[in-house]
């Protein structure tokens, strides 16, 4: 067992001031203090392309690659487009991928969050998003499930929790994560 576990965040929402930010600061907030948290930024990538993998187009890939390397586990945020993951996560998994054989995901524990401003809390973009996870050979938190809704009237703009119980939720899910992760680092 380590003594802290670096985890990488990544939120699948480019714009400022979003509610998969908030949450990812939520889970941060609520998380046992053995857990360390960076924000890994993924809005700058370009799309991947092999053809421009190892060159010099692919530089801003070859750092994140890094920035993915050095993490215990890694902990998603993301909102639901077109009940499917916004294409920067998809983008970001892509160039993490490769090239062939030197994956950084593999094995890294993951926990995925998903929310939205209606009820059904992302649920398509979370499952949509374990699919390649299962691929890449992550072991993936399954409970609790991490589905929250009406997000506009439960984040105040200063990240505070409106509900007592979803706070509580939350709190749960994330010792569960710090659990689920020192099992695999
Ligand atoms: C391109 C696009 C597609 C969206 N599709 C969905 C959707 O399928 N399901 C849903 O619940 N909300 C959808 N929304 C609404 C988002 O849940 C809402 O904008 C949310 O606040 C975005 O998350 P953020 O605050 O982290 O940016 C969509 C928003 C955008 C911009």
């Amino acid at each position: 067992m380590k003594e802290t576990y670096d985890i990488a965040v990544l939120v699948g929402s480019l714009r400022k001031g979003s509610y998969s930010g908030m949450l990812a600061d939520a889970l941060i907030r609520l998380s046992p203090a053995n857990m360390t948290f960076r924000k890994v930024e993924i809005g700058h990538l370009p799309l991947y392309n092999p053809d421009l993998d190892g060159r010099e187009a692919g530089g801003a890939w070859a750092q994140f690659r890094d920035e993915i390397r050095g993490a215990d586990g890694v902990l998603f945020s993301s909102p639901e487009y077109n009940r499917s993951v916004p294409a920067a996560i998809k983008n970001a998994l892509d160039v993490g991928s490769r090239p062939m054989g030197s994956s950084v995901w593999k094995g890294k524990p993951a926990m995925v969050a998903t929310c939205s401003l209606g009820g059904v809390g992302g649920f398509g973009a979370n499952h949509h998003l374990r699919q390649p996870l299962v691929f890449l050979d992550m072991p993936v938190m399954q409970q609790p499930e991490v589905y929250v809704g009406g997000v506009k009237a439960l984040f105040a703009e200063d990240g505070s929790i409106a509900s007592e119980a979803t706070e509580g939720f939350l709190k749960t899910a994330a010792e569960t994560f710090a659990g689920w992760v020192a099992k695999f680092a």
